[in-house]
């Protein structure tokens, strides 16, 4: 489907909504006048069209789809000196590929943008620039970005190949023990410290933009190219707010000036999702995400998983403040509170347990002191002495 196909599909939509349902079919007739295709794609925006809907959500869907099925028969092609080997993933910036290095025989991880977005000038060029203040990243927990390309086709993203798993693969497979969590965290933190230091915020962060390795390293993809992150209606307005709606601090829906703090609150939802297994301000449709996040609404962490340290469970919250002022006020911050959590359960008190032991070892303490006083026959004998009851410092 070519961008101009689809701000038609787009504008009919559109108009097609303004009309009365009773007045749709007749007019749809007389604008696709014969176009069979052109009249299916309306029909299917409309038909998947809910009221709470917005064009965005539903051209996100198609274009995604779209994008995949457009992928997959682009494996084994030469794009400009990299050889296509499999298709990793698609995203909002378009498809995903494991891909060869043709000069330097590396393999490498390569992010082919849309049509639409490579002819966009003004959209490459941003790309452009963003790649290259994410190319002085250089830190074991930063993807290293090698270059932004352009072949007279196509504009693409050569990046580290990271071999391993996104971390929404791995929450998709449930929960997070708290000590894996804050290891992630840790690392994560780290990126994101040494990205400040020079002045680059990420502000897409989310766990299908963390990748972790078999050896549990953990890689934060996509700095400085988190605009825009949900794919757009070929053709539609810019200025969309950045980043992921699930993942936005409440300033980047408002649209303030974002710093560290924006990242912040990324981590935080990151965590508390890896610890719980669902995303704090969830909702069944996006106005009210947008309202939960808004007014800092979330489920407290222990109430979803009581297994979760108190002290893990407050700096997670502390992060998703929906006042800036209030959350950590840099990710160094929140490091180094994460580094001092006591995460391992066994070294938590445990009242119930500690209640046991003592209770066991008072009554054994008693029986001993009967045995001893011989109100039964005593193995040894003992003679019969003055009962002290047995108190909390008996063995
Ligand atoms: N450097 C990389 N090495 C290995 N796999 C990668 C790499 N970069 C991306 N991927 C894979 O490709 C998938 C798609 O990445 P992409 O960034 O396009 O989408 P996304 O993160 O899901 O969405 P968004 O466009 O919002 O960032 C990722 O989820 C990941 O599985
Ligand atoms: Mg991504």
């Amino acid at each position: 489907m070519t961008p101009d196909r689809w701000t038609r599909i787009e504008q009919l939509f559109h108009s097609a909504l303004e009309q009365s349902a009773s007045r749709r079919a007749e007019f749809l007739d007389a604008q696709c006048a014969g176009d069979a295709a052109l009249r299916a794609g309306v029909r299917e925006l409309l038909e998947s069209h809910s009221p709470g809907d917005s064009i965005d959500d539903l051209a996100s869907t198609l274009a995604a789809d779209w994008l995949a099925q457009r992928a997959g028969s682009l494996v084994g092609s030469v794009i400009g000196n990299y050889r296509l080997l499999d298709w990793i993933g698609s995203g909002g910036m378009g498809n995903v590929y494991r891909a060869l290095d043709l000069s330097l025989g590396r393999t490498v991880a390569l992010k082919v943008l849309p049509p639409y977005l490579a002819a966009d000038d003004r959209r490459v060029r941003q790309f452009l620039a963003e790649a290259q203040a994410a190319a002085i990243l250089n830190h074991p927990n930063i993807a290293t970005v090698y270059g932004l390309e352009q072949s007279p086709t196509n504009v693409f993203l050569a990046m580290e190949y990271v071999d391993g798993e996104t971390l929404s693969q791995r929450i998709a497979r449930g929960p997070i023990q708290p000590a894996e969590v804050i290891r992630v965290g840790l690392q994560v933190a780290d990126a994101l410290v040494e990205a400040h230091a020079r002045g680059i915020l990420h502000r897409d962060v989310k766990p299908a933009n963390l990748m972790v390795t078999a050896r549990g390293v953990v890689k934060l993809l996509d700095f400085g190219l988190a605009r825009p992150s949900r794919t757009p209606p070929p053709g539609s307005a810019t200025g969309t707010p950045a980043g992921t709606l699930d993942y936005m601090s409440p300033e980047q829906l408002l649209g303030w000036d974002p710093d560290e703090r924006v990242d912040v609150f990324g981590l935080g939802v990151v965590l508390y999702e890896a610890l719980s297994g669902r995303r704090p301000f969830e909702a069944p449709d996006r106005a009210e995400t947008v309202a939960r996040i808004l007014e800092g609404r979330h489920p407290p962490l222990r109430e979803l998983r009581q297994a979760i340290p108190r002290s893990l469970a407050a700096i997670v919250e502390r992060c998703l403040e929906r006042d800036r002022e209030r959350r950590f006020q840099s990710v160094a911050q929140l490091r180094e509170s994460l580094a001092a959590v006591d995460a391992v359960p066994s070294r938590q008190p445990n009242w119930v347990c500690l209640t046991l032991v003592a209770a066991t070892s008072l009554g054994a303490g008693w029986l001993l002191g009967r045995g001893l006083r011989g109100d039964r026959p005593s193995i040894a004998g003992a003679p019969r002495g003055a009962a002290s009851p047995p108190t909390a410092t008996d063995p």
